[in-house]
């Protein structure tokens, strides 16, 4: 069985004290949860507090973003040893934030992954199209240049330890969801993407996660579907009660 995970990306949201309320919060709320794997992703500068508070939760900590390098003159750049010290376990890679106004490709978020990995972090690489490219029916190209140029060159163990996020970019902080069915047919595309690179068992095994305007309201049909393994949240991961409601959606639907 795949494992579910409920993420919640703060983006650059919460200073240290504001982040110790809200993961506070959570705790007291979903604290002792373990399927889903329930994960919170503040700024670095909260990272260290945050894991002090989580230490004795079933929680897990993630970064936002890291360096592909070991360490050295990447000013305002943190590294992959910097984020596993301060507790993370996870860390979102190419997230489309990150593609947009920073002008990720496919090939960095593909250096990032395979960095993660060998420094024993679980990459969460995000994928997703925009609007324009959905309608002009660029949709599935669009993914599967993502999927393949980000994932590029992964060994089939690398691949079974790595999440993947479709997060597509018309439906991040608009209050527009996919609709289940459309998330659906897109976590389906990307399955038979892994399956001809790795086979139907490595394929079977990673998780997928939606992203994109998931609230408690929209959660339960989302989770219903069997190739989707949990979500990304972006605004609704801000407030405790909402959050822990995407939480106990998952569980309802089978953790
Ligand atoms: P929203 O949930 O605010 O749409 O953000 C989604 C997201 O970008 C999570 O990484």
């Amino acid at each position: 069985m795949r494992r579910k995970i409920i993420a919640g990306n703060w983006k650059m949201n919460k200073t240290i004290v504001e982040a110790q309320a809200l993961a506070r919060a959570i705790k007291d709320k979903v604290g002792n949860v373990t399927a889903p794997v329930v994960l919170v992703c503040p700024p670095f500068t909260a990272l260290t507090e945050t894991a002090m508070l989580l230490k004795d939760s079933e929680i897990q900590l993630g970064g936002q973003n890291m360096h592909e390098a070991e360490s050295g003159a990447f000013t305002g750049e943190i590294s992959s040893e910097m984020l596993l010290t301060s507790g993370c376990a996870y860390v979102i890679l190419g997230h489309s934030e990150r593609r947009e106004f920073f002008s990720e490709s496919d090939k960095l978020v593909n250096a990032k992954t395979i960095k993660a990995l060998e420094a024993g972090l679980i990459p969460i690489v995000c994928v997703g199209e925009t609007l324009d490219q959905r309608e002009s029916g660029d949709m599935k190209k669009v993914i599967e240049e993502q999927v393949t140029g980000s994932l590029d060159s992964l060994s089939e163990s690398d691949m079974k330890k790595t999440v993947i996020a479709y997060e597509p970019v018309w439906a991040i902080g608009t209050g527009k969801t996919a609709s289940p069915e459309q998330a659906e047919e897109v976590h389906v595309h990307i399955r038979t993407i892994l399956a001809e690179k790795y086979g139907r068992e490595t394929a079977e095994v990673v998780s997928i996660l939606y992203g994109g305007s998931v609230k408690a309201s929209n959660a339960d049909g989302l989770f219903c579907k069997n190739n989707i393994d949990g979500a990304l949240i972006g605004g609704a991961s801000l407030k405790a009660d909402e959050f822990s409601a995407v939480v106990n959606a998952m569980e309802s639907a089978g953790g």
